[in-house]
């Protein structure tokens, strides 16, 4: 069976990796991959390919920014050309980014079966670009891989027939399984400290993890200038460690929310992956607005304080460690200053996070497999 992957974004190589190398390990598929080059900087990009072990892609689409419209638009003209020519049995896309919609609308047209990796996912809120792409994704793909059961339920509720979706489990956390074992040697640390610029005292004692990048937080100055400096007043108490996305610093610099150069907010150029588990791990409390950091903060045990209203994530909250506050400024001082005093929110891990997830989607495939050959 000729398996495709298409990933564009940072997001999507996590959940790759695991996928591509359960695929490797089992008899029967040949895979090529393809990026889209939805992200193209080397810190958003190449960086997790060699930390994660995913090989060199055999096309790179270089569609780079540009509006919805455009971007998705140029990822589906290339994408089809590649497609026509190596005329995959079945096309792996992961997450909810503009290439995972995209890709899906051309394998659809093209009559090319799509796995869905990480479906059923849903915040409700339409505003989101990602919850179109997500919608959108499922109900043309074929095979659904989702990671909860409220995923399960979504996807029945829009009325997919129940044998497109296949529970396994979270795919990112098995790459997270994966890297935290080794994550922790002098070699990574050093590398972290050489990337960051980071005192060592900072590393070594509380400090919170901060990242965003929804366009809902970033794109209104208005916005962002109050988060930016209500997490600059806090790091008096608390140092806040900021690796920030390029996006974002692009809207910093562009509405001169310009740091007022307090000595414990340190703003760092994006992380790699393994340099980003060590401080995601050691962090006493992490802020964010990011999907998957909602899901490693509740594997880790790491209180996560979510700057949005709602989440497609909702386990991470009933089970994890994750709490929205919205863009309430005053909730997000309050539930900082709750667990400087250590009044932090108990979680477990949800079922199926085990490291295994990737393993039990290889393994629907070979049945899938084994069903095509019996056609033959
Ligand atoms: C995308 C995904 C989002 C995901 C995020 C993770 C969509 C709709 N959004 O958002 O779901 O959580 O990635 O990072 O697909 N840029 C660079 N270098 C890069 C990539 C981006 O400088 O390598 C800058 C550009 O200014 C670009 C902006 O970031 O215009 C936005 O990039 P884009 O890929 O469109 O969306 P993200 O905000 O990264």
């Amino acid at each position: 069976m000729k398996i495709m992957h298409v990933v564009g974004a940072r997001p999507n190589f996590m959940k790759l990796a695991p996928v591509f190398g359960a695929l490797a390990e089992r008899n029967g598929f040949s895979q090529t991959l393809v990026h889209t080059g939805q992200h193209y900087d080397n810190r958003m990009s190449e960086v997790f390919f060699h930390q994660l072990g995913i090989p060199a892609p055999d096309n790179n689409l270089a569609v780079g920014s540009g509006s919805h419209a455009t971007q998705t638009a140029q990822i589906m003209t290339r994408l089809e050309e590649v497609l026509l020519s190596n005329a995959p049995d079945l096309v792996l896309v992961y997450g909810d980014v503009n290439s995972t919609v995209a890709a899906t609308l051309v394998c659809s047209k093209l009559l090319i079966p799509v796995g869905h990796v990480e479906a059923g996912l849903r915040s409700g809120d339409r505003t989101m670009p990602e919850e179109v792409n997500r919608v959108l994704t499922d109900q043309m793909a074929e095979l659904l891989f989702t990671p909860s059961t409220d995923a399960n339920e979504n996807l029945l509720h829009e009325g997919i027939s129940e044998e497109r979706i296949h529970l396994v489990g979270n795919v990112m956390i098995d790459t997270l399984v994966r890297l935290m074992k080794f994550n922790e040697n002098s070699h990574n640390l050093k590398r972290l400290q050489k990337q960051s610029n980071l005192p060592l005292n900072v590393l070594h004692n509380k400090y919170a993890l901060v990242t965003l990048h929804r366009p809902s937080n970033v794109d209104d100055p208005e916005k962002l200038r109050e988060i930016v400096s209500t997490l600059e007043e806090l790091s008096d108490d608390l140092p806040m460690v900021f690796p920030v996305h390029p996006r974002t610093r692009k809207r910093i610099l562009d509405c001169c929310v310009a740091s007022s150069g307090k000595r414990h907010f340190y703003m760092l150029e994006p992380l790699g992956y393994v340099e980003f588990l060590i401080l995601q791990k050691n962090a006493l409390l992490v802020v964010t607005d990011s999907g998957g950091i909602q899901e490693e903060t509740s594997f880790l045990g790491v209180p996560c304080l979510t700057l949005r209203d709602n989440t497609e994530r909702p386990v991470t909250v009933t089970m994890g460690t994750n709490k929205l506050v919205g863009r309430n400024m005053d909730q997000l001082v309050r539930e900082i200053r709750r667990i400087l005093v250590g009044d932090v929110k108990k979680g477990c891990i949800p079922p199926l996070w085990d490291g295994r997830a990737s393993e039990r989607i290889a393994d629907i495939l070979v049945d899938r497999l084994c069903c095509n050959l019996g056609e033959y």
